[in-house]
């Protein structure tokens, strides 16, 4: 037999606790995913809060806010990343329920705007959905179900407000001292009543009037402590949540941030232009070209640009660092001075450079480096074959854009000549 009545389990708090639920993990994990990358913060990272806001900015609706935005990238980082745990531990714990849905519809709404506002079709962009999905909450809250706001109502109300019972005259007649077999002594043994019990229907003194307003005083008093002990309460309870849960997570990935990073000495940069990245667990050469000296080609049905020497010490284009940076085998990022956006070069083979701009031609978002040797899109889940920018998996239709690039006989790197 279920502990709930049939009317409390069809109540909208209950019906829409999975989705709650769902919406709350969500976000939470979404705020300490970013505070636990460091590269979320670099800004030489292509993945970085401020490359990802270079990179919308220009097909945005909110390219003023977000070009003011990308000249604060930490504090923005850190604005969306606190401000996503706190919609998510609220979420999750009931407090401040309406609050949170406004913070999470806020957010959903901004992330829409920037990253998935041309997503085609408009479906497979998942912040059009967030957006709906928090509206129910921002109307009910948490309708009242499984909050810790509930919680810690109840039991400052049990603490400082006994609860009032109602007692049946019968039992007050039995545990008065003056009932005696139906007289009442403080009465010289006139019947009992409760119309004329001196107990419980005494005329109001003027000091018993005093007593009821300090009484109704204490009461509201007691009331609006009680009210801020919850709200004191509530709000200790979600700062030190949202303080753990997000610092445990800072704490532990950066941690494995920086051991990848001394496991990853030797990509140190060489250049502060290019910064490389973790190689590829399998390289794979790109291109069957072996000439020495080819001039680029923005042809993006040919072979891949591939280069080791213009032939020329200052061939067309403009240096993005030193060929140097990017040891065999590895991949730097840089920003591609045509565009101004994220941009990698490879080196797969000895005599080979390749350049993809980093920007998801589904929706804009900055794609990912990843083992296996390919890009892949943190949005919604696109990836790319890092040999020739191909795509391999949705909803992606179109490749990475590829660069121009030429190594000239100066050993630096020239893009988009
Ligand atoms: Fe949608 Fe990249 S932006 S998959």
């Amino acid at each position: 037999m279920s502990i709930f009545t049939r009317a409390q389990r069809l109540s909208p708090g209950w019906l829409l606790l999975p989705l709650r639920v769902f919406l709350g993990v969500t976000f939470t994990f979404a705020g300490v995913q970013k505070l636990a990358n460091p590269a979320f913060f670099r800004a030489s990272n292509p993945g970085s809060i401020q490359a990802q806001l270079n990179a919308f900015a220009p097909r945005s609706p909110l390219h003023v806010i977000l070009g003011i935005a990308a000249h604060q990238p930490i504090l923005t980082g850190l604005v969306i990343a606190l401000g996503e745990l706190a919609v998510g531990i609220g979420t999750l714990l009931g407090l401040y329920s309406r609050l949170a849905a406004i913070g999470g519809l806020s957010i959903s709404t901004l992330l829409f705007l920037s990253v998935s506002f041309h997503t085609n079709p408009y479906y497979t962009g998942s912040d059009i959905v967030f957006m709906f999905a928090w509206i129910p909450f921002v109307i009910i809250g948490s309708g009242g179900v499984l909050t810790m706001h509930n919680f810690l109502a109840a039991r400052g109300h049990g603490e400082m407000n006994p609860s009032i019972a109602g007692v049946d005259f019968t039992t007050i007649r039995h545990a008065c001292g003056n009932y005696d077999h139906g007289s009442c002594r403080a009465m010289d043994a006139a019947p009992c009543s409760m119309v004329k019990c001196p107990v419980i229907n005494r005329e109001v003194s003027v000091d018993d009037s005093n007593r009821a307003s300090a009484i109704r005083k204490s009461s509201r008093y007691n009331s609006e402590r009680r009210s801020f002990i919850v709200r004191a309460g509530g709000l200790g309870i979600a700062g030190g949540a949202a303080l753990s849960v997000g610092g445990a997570g800072a704490i532990l990935g950066r941690a494995i941030g920086a051991s990848n990073s001394s496991a990853n000495a030797s990509d140190a940069l060489a250049s502060s232009t290019l910064s490389t990245q973790k190689p590829p667990s399998n390289p794979a050469p790109t291109s069957t070209t072996t000439t020495t000296s080819v001039t680029a080609t923005s042809d993006s049905t040919s072979t891949p640009t591939t280069v080791v020497s213009s032939g020329v010490a200052n061939p067309k284009g403009t240096v993005v660092g030193p060929a140097s940076a990017v040891p065999l085998g590895k991949v730097a990022s840089f920003v591609d001075p045509k565009s101004g956006q994220p941009a990698y070069v490879l080196h797969p083979k000895e005599t080979d450079f390749v350049a993809f701009s980093a920007i998801c031609p589904h929706a804009g978002c900055t794609v990912q480096y990843s083992v296996g040797n390919i890009f892949v899109c943190p949005c919604h889940g696109s990836q790319f074959d890092a040999t020739n920018g191909d795509v391999i998996q949705g909803p992606a239709i179109t490749g990475l854009t590829r660069i121009p690039i030429v190594e000239g006989t100066n050993g630096q790197l020239y893009a988009d000549g």
